[in-house]
């Protein structure tokens, strides 16, 4: 198919960094520009670009280096919600002045890069007329629509390499060693590092566990003779009856708050009850920091090229999306209303419990 018709494209990414969101940006830039003829507009930090006005046209030389690239050379934000812009007033409806900002930038179509904060924005100006199309990152793995976010697979790595390396001091030091992990309400990042980590205990918010179980599993080691245990907690799990535990509040109208610090709680606990010294290990930032693994560079270059592709064909509010080895458009509507969490009879959790991994909750 000719595509003898310019488009200009609005590219931002929202919400938290993660590794592979330079690589989408390369696959965007190549594709418009090389495939289609396209232009490139890239807005500054996010949403809040749109609201004030900070834009970057992007050539070909602004792809080159990006594949390996951490972070993202468009900036990002978690807190620049346009339908609830924090002003020196309060809160505002700035919306109608990021439109402006896309109508005077001629732009056709945006594309969102982000999780459920970006893309359920992308969907409240998608009903106010601007033609928008999403792609699914966040290294949660919790938006919906999509078997998996890009992000995802590079945090993942990371979150092991940790378990590794917190592995061999447990051992040497006869401890027990608590690694949180993030996530915010997903334990899938827990979950699948724990299982590839070895974890003997996972502590995820699907699965409410109490300290007497999750106590069980560490002593039932030690009968054993396995004087040490390697523990992995989301920051967003959760006592049976429990509230979650909060590292701070922010100025974000979304999202006023930041999980974190049950790993602490978790370390102390274990340690009161079953009398082995503990330590624990928030990892952070660190994984969404750095070089994005293979995996999600493919991802991302597939998600980048294919959103394009949805672009020239005007097949508008989509979001790009993992169904089983294939790229395929799904509403957007539908990746915000289902977030994705860990079923606790998933494969997953039946396979780790099956060979011994504790989850707290028996
Ligand atoms: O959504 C990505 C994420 O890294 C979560 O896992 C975490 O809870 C949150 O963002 C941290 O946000 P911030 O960068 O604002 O501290």
């Amino acid at each position: 198919m000719l595509y003898n018709i310019s488009m200009k494209i609005g590219l931002l990414t929202g919400g938290g960094d993660c590794p592979g969101l330079n690589a989408v940006i390369r696959a965007v830039v190549k594709t418009a520009l090389v495939k289609y003829g396209f232009e490139v507009i890239g807005f500054l930090d996010g949403f809040k670009g749109l609201v004030e006005d900070m834009s970057k046209e992007l050539s070909l030389e602004d792809a080159v280096g990006l594949l390996p690239k951490g972070g993202t050379i468009l900036g990002t934000s978690n807190r620049h919600n346009p339908f609830k812009y924090l002003t020196d007033k309060g809160t505002k409806d700035l919306s109608d002045r990021a439109i402006e900002t896309l109508v005077h930038h001629k732009i056709d179509v945006l594309i969102t890069v982000g999780g459920d904060g970006t893309q359920a924005i992308g969907l409240s100006f998608l009903e106010k007329g601007v033609k928008v199309i999403g792609i699914p990152k966040t290294i949660d793995n919790d938006l919906g629509g999509t078997d998996q976010t890009f992000g995802f697979d590079s945090a993942l790595y990371v979150a092991t390499d940790a378990l590794d390396r917190l592995h061999s001091t447990a051992e040497s030091h006869h401890r027990i060693m608590v690694l949180e992990v993030m996530g915010r309400n997903a334990g899938w990042i827990a979950l699948e590092a724990g299982l590839a980590g070895g974890a003997d205990l996972i502590l995820i918010p699907e699965i409410p566990f109490t300290f007497e179980n999750a106590a069980k599993v560490i002593k039932e080691r030690e009968r054993k003779g396995k004087r040490f245990s390697l523990v992995i907690v989301s920051e967003g799990a959760r006592l049976e009856g429990g509230k979650q535990v909060i590292m701070r509040k922010v100025k974000d109208p979304t999202e006023p708050i930041r999980l974190g610090g049950i790993g602490r709680v978790v370390a102390d606990k274990l340690e009161e009850i079953v009398g082995l010294e503990s330590r624990y290990t928030i990892l952070g930032h660190l994984q969404r920091g750095g070089s994005p693994s293979p995996f999600d560079r493919l991802l991302a270059t597939r998600f980048g090229y294919f959103a394009v592709k949805a672009a020239a064909e005007k097949d508008y509010g989509k979001m790009v999306a993992l169904k089983g080895n294939k790229i395929k458009l799904v509403e957007l509507k539908e990746a915000v209303d289902n977030l994705r969490r860990v079923s606790p009879d998933s494969d997953y959790v039946l396979a780790a419990k099956a060979i011994g991994i504790g989850f707290g909750d028996e």
